[in-house]
Order: C-alpha cells, then sequence, then structure tokens
C-alpha cells in the first residue's frame, strides 16, 4: 500500500515537472475585467455567458485579433475594414465589399454597445456573440480562411503565450479566438452622449435645446412611437419588427423562425451614434436620417406583418420642424468622446 502511495506521487511529480517545462514564463493567472464606464443599471442589463467570464487578458487579445488581417485568406480582411472604430464600428457605405471583392447584401452593424444584446443579425441569425462572430470567421464570403492556416499563422505570430494568458491553454481554437473577440465587443460601451448626461447624470453642461426637447418629446409621444421599439437608454429592444419598409419585405426574421408570421421582421436598430452610422435599414437603402423621417412620416407599407405601433395609414404624418426636432434629438445620441477616442 505505502508502496503504491509512493510511485502514484512519484508519477505525480514527473507529471508536474513535465507540464512546469512546457509552460515555462507563462502563468495563468488572468484579471477580471471591470468596465470603466458608468453604466446607468436600470436600462441596461448586462449579457455575459457563464462559460465567458471577462478578463484583461481575454479583451485585450480580442482586440487585436479584431484589428488583424491574420484571420482571412491572404490577409486581406480584418474585422476592422468593415466594422471601422472611428464610424461606431460600422462602415459609410451601403454594402462593404467581402472576400474577392464580393459586394455583401447587408449593411454592415455597428458593434457598439453589444454587451446589451441578445441577438444578432439583422434576421437574429445567432443568439450568442460567440456565435455570431464564429460564423463569420467561418464565412466563406468574408474571411474564406482555413482554420489549420490561421492557427499556424497565430503561432508564427506569437500568438500562444497570449491565449494562454487569456484561457490557460495555448492550443488555439476557432471557439477561442471567438470567445477572446466577444469579451473585447463586450467591453465596447459608449454610454456618455449629451443625452446619457443630460438624462442620466444630470450634467447642467448638457443641457437640451428647444429644438432637441421638442424631438425628445416626439420620440416619447403616441404621435412619434417611436419608443415602443427604440426603447429610451440602449435605443434598441432585442426584439425584431416588421416597422413597414416595403409591401413586399424579404423574409426577414422568418429566414430563421420559419414562422409566417415573422415575415419581415428585421433587428431594431440602435439609435446611438446613429448620426454617424449612415447609410441605414438592413439594406442601407436610406442615406440621411432626413430619407429615415420622411419614411416613418409618410411611407409606412402595409403587410399582414406590420407591427401594431406603426400607423397602419402610412406613416405618422410629421410637420417639416417636427422631423426636424427629431434629427435633432437623435443627435444627442453621438458620443463625441468615445468616437473621439
Ligand atoms: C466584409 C465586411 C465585414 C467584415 C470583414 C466583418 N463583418 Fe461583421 N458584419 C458585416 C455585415 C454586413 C453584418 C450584418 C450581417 C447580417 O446580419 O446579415 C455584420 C454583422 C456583425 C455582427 C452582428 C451585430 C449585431 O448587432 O447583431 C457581429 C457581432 C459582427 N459582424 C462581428 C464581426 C467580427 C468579430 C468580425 C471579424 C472577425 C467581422 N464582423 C467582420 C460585415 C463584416
Ligand atoms: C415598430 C417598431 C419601431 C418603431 C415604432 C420605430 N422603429 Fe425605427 N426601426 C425599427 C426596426 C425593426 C428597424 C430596422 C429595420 C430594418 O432595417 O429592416 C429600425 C430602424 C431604424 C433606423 C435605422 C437604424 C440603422 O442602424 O440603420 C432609424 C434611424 C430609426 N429606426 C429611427 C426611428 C424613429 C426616429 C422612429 C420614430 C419616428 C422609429 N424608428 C420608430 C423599429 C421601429
Amino acid at each position: 500500500m505505502k508502496k503504491a502511495l509512493f510511485l502514484l506521487s512519484f508519477v505525480f511529480i514527473l507529471f508536474s515537472c513535465g507540464d512546469n517545462n512546457t509552460n515555462e514564463n507563462k502563468k495563468y493567472d488572468p484579471t477580471p475585467y471591470q468596465f470603466t464606464q458608468q453604466i446607468p443599471q436600470r436600462d441596461f442589463p448586462l449579457y455575459i455567458p457563464a462559460d465567458n467570464p471577462m478578463t484583461v487578458e481575454g479583451v485585450e487579445l480580442g482586440k487585436e485579433l479584431f484589428a488583424n488581417k491574420i484571420l482571412s485568406v491572404d490577409n486581406e480582411l480584418s474585422c476592422t475594414s468593415c466594422h471601422k472604430p472611428e464610424n461606431a464600428y460600422t462602415s459609410n457605405v451601403r454594402f462593404n465589399k467581402g472576400y474577392k471583392g464580393k459586394l455583401m447584401t447587408r449593411n454592415t452593424m455597428s458593434l457598439v454597445n453589444l454587451v446589451f444584446n441578445k441577438y444578432f443579425g439583422w434576421e437574429g441569425s445567432h443568439s450568442s456573440l460567440e456565435e455570431a462572430i464564429l460564423a463569420t470567421i467561418e464565412n466563406k464570403d468574408e474571411f474564406h480562411e482555413d482554420w489549420d492556416n490561421v492557427v499556424v499563422k497565430l503561432l508564427d505570430a506569437g500568438y500562444a503565450d497570449k491565449f494562454y494568458k487569456a484561457f490557460g491553454t495555448d492550443d488555439i481554437t476557432p471557439i477561442l479566438v471567438a470567445k477572446a473577440i466577444a469579451q473585447f465587443l463586450r467591453s465596447n460601451i459608449s454610454v456618455n452622449s449629451k443625452f446619457d448626461r443630460a438624462y442620466y447624470f444630470n450634467d447642467p453642461d448638457a443641457r437640451f435645446t428647444p429644438l432637441e426637447s421638442k424631438g425628445f418629446e416626439l420620440f416619447l409621444s403616441e404621435k412619434g412611437d417611436c419608443f415602443h421599439c427604440h426603447r429610451v437608454g440602449p435605443f434598441f429592444d432585442n426584439r425584431f419588427h416588421n416597422n413597414g419598409l416595403d409591401a413586399n419585405p424579404e423574409p426577414g426574421l422568418a429566414e430563421v423562425t420559419k414562422e409566417a408570421t415573422d415575415f419581415g421582421k428585421f433587428k431594431t436598430g440602435s439609435l446611438r451614434n446613429i448620426a454617424v452610422t449612415a447609410p441605414y435599414m438592413h439594406d442601407g437603402r436610406y442615406s440621411t436620417l432626413e430619407e429615415v423621417l420622411d419614411f416613418y412620416s409618410d411611407h409606412v407599407k402595409y403587410f399582414p406583418t406590420l407591427d401594431p405601433n406603426m400607423n397602419h395609414e402610412g406613416g405618422i404624418f410629421l410637420e417639416d420642424d417636427e422631423k426636424e426636432a427629431v434629427i435633432a434629438f437623435l443627435k444627442t445620441l453621438t458620443d463625441e468622446k468615445y468616437l473621439n477616442k
């Protein structure tokens, strides 16, 4: 018995020596990530999965991977090719070009405040951020790269250590890449617009002009009705609606759920930083906020799934000065400090 125990501990010592040798100079002791922004909690539930807690090391690794062309074939594209930090992580074009210049069929989405999101993609194709990122990396029209090649490139570029520090393993897998980028994107928060300073933080230097106040009132009124879907705070609602863009809409959410009642429904876009994220809607059909307001005012199209909160008689019929006021309010959602950082 004694001998067996002795042998066992000997084996254990051998094993741990071996372990120490391969992981020389490496330490897995990640620092939990703390948000640096003040988040007004009552309106903003956070979605952080238990199996991907945020750490300083994970966020840092994700930030590097997000900007690194290594993930794509021919090292042509990085996430920042389409999701540009200076445009609130989208681009000012209707459709970006993917692999070999192929045009996308959807307008690129802004990747700010994703930590408050439950569903991803205009059609809601993904119910976790990790899954959405994994799909992008593996999408043949976007990155088009073989995973074995990516791993070789990442190892050559010295990433093994960084993965170890973030996840305690240097076995680089697609899911770990997705997890790191997800951690970075969850840290990417913008809640310091003029609106936030006026509404949440009572900053006397951020008082609304009369035009902005009138716009906010319309936004919140039954006439304007914007707030039902673009909820005050995040300015989206983690839901899908048919807001009446087309009399013969594309399937939208029905593509995913196969339910006729979901036909023509798309993810409610956030209105944060909306003044810098033109063009607008899932297919980037409107290039200005004036066009968006004209649509909601006078061109809402009927289809059986049209949202009950939309006026089924063709729009909310705003006067020109009312449209101007709503636009002035929407511009208070621009977070200059965040965009210039
Ligand atoms: C070629 C342009 C392009 C590149 C490169 C690209 N994206 Fe995107 N991204 C898009 C488009 C277009 C959409 C909207 C897709 C849809 O819903 O059909 C999108 C949507 C997303 C969404 C969903 C956001 C939401 O609010 O639902 C996430 C997350 C995302 N991209 C992350 C990434 C990451 C991470 C990378 C790098 C690994 C990346 N993207 C690279 C064009 C791009
Ligand atoms: C019934 C819910 C609903 C109401 C009410 C509503 N919206 Fe929307 N809004 C949406 C949806 C859904 C989208 C995305 C539609 C798409 O792309 O197919 C959207 C998109 C937008 C966009 C473009 C977002 C982007 O990232 O491209 C803007 C701007 C906008 N809405 C402003 C407003 C304003 C202003 C009002 C009030 C006059 C309003 N919305 C009322 C649901 C709504």
